[in-house]
């Protein structure tokens, strides 16, 4: 990037923003351009020291074109998705000067300056977890960050939503609820916070990798099949999502993790049987998935009462919530029991806080 820059000035922004793992899952849009979804969806966004994804986004008037890299590879910027977003924060963009350096950008003159944007996630991207997310998300928010928008979170989230669904969400950390709005500009489909990051410390986050693979059906296809298809999906989004909504809203409220967990495996179940209900039917877990819901399962009633909730996107990994420490100590004492890995260094396996490993004795 910085060669085609030699005597001419480069204006660099760097942002990080984390995943964020859905516990009333968005699955289905009613306007594929605008990314507008069927119904209100609720996650919780990742701690950005494990799963997130680092964007640096430059401009100068050096640059021909605007283009992207991932990872180090070069991507093409030719999809509507990243248009929609360069175009949005564009149009949004603010007079910016820096007397130091000599900048001056007016606010019409972003329309004709190029950008280069170099993205890297922290976690493996063959591990199969969602990375559009997390990298909508960075673009959207450093992209804004670069060209003095003055825009607030809801209103930057209605840009990343354009990106990727599920990436509106990212733009802020703790619980957050993706509001499906009304009107058909997608000017009220904005995600807002629930709760911030510290407000319930005590949860802990297990995500199992049941498979590195590439998913064969992307989420994208996936909903626009079960919207054309699936009968369930229209049952599910009118009738039983707004009230699992409010109940989980109060859930995190109170810290009630009983609820949490039955809602929580409830959304995923239900998410997972819209995709059998689809023609032809979407299979995204498989029966290590299947196997570690009734490990899930048989813990949480011999306990009487959940100890860990688990939920599956559009593939076969597992998120596993546990209620606190012990519990997720414990959790990973049982993983490594009946899934044992080849390899003896455990640490390996863990991305993330590792002295759970000496909670669980390992
Ligand atoms: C199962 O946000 O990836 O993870 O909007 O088409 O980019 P697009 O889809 P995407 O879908 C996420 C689906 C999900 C559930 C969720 O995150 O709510």
């Amino acid at each position: 990037m910085a060669s085609e820059a030699v005597g001419q000035w480069v204006l660099m922004s760097t942002g990080r923003s984390p995943t964020n793992i859905a516990v009333i899952k968005y699955w289905g849009k009613r306007d594929e351009a605008l990314i507008l979804p069927v119904n209100d969806s609720i996650s919780v966004t990742l701690d950005p020291d494990h799963l997130s994804a680092t964007t640096t986004v430059a401009v100068s008037p050096a640059f021909s074109s605007d283009r992207m890299w991932l990872n180090g590879k070069e991507i093409s910027l030719s999809g509507g998705r990243f248009q929609s977003c360069l175009r949005e924060i564009r149009k949004r963009a603010c007079d910016f000067e820096d007397e130091k350096k000599g900048i001056k950008i007016k606010k019409e003159d972003w329309e004709k300056l190029h950008v280069h944007i170099a993205s890297y996630n922290n976690f493996p991207t063959a591990a199969g977890l969602a990375s559009s997310a997390a990298g909508f998300a960075c673009l959207v928010f450093t992209l804004g960050k670069l060209m003095n928008v003055k825009e607030d979170y809801g209103e930057l989230s209605s840009i990343a939503r354009q990106g990727s669904g599920s990436a509106c969400r990212s733009i802020y950390g703790g619980f957050v609820k993706w509001c499906m709005g009304k009107k058909d500009d997608g000017s009220d489909s904005i995600a807002v916070q629930l709760a911030d990051e510290a407000h319930w410390k005590d949860l802990v986050i297990i995500i199992a990798v049941v498979s590195s693979k590439q998913k064969e059906t992307s989420s994208t296809t996936g909903m626009r099949d079960s919207v054309e298809t699936s009968p369930l999906l229209q049952y599910r989004a009118q009738t039983v999502v707004p009230s699992r909504v409010l109940k989980m809203e109060e859930a995190i409220k109170h810290h009630d993790f009983e609820s949490f967990a039955k809602l929580t495996c409830a959304d995923s179940n239900q998410f997972h049987a819209v995709c059998l209900d689809t023609s032809p039917p979407i299979f995204y877990m498989n029966d290590t998935s299947h196997r570690i819901i009734s490990l899930v399962e048989k813990w949480n009633q011999s306990e009487g009462s959940p100890q860990v909730a688990y939920t599956f996107d559009a593939g076969p990994n597992a998120v596993l919530i546990a209620r606190n420490r012990k519990t997720a100590a414990l959790l990973l004492q049982k993983l490594l029991y009946y899934f044992p890995p080849q390899d003896k260094d455990l640490s390996s396996y863990l991305v993330g806080d590792k002295s759970i490993l000496s909670d669980a004795g390992l």
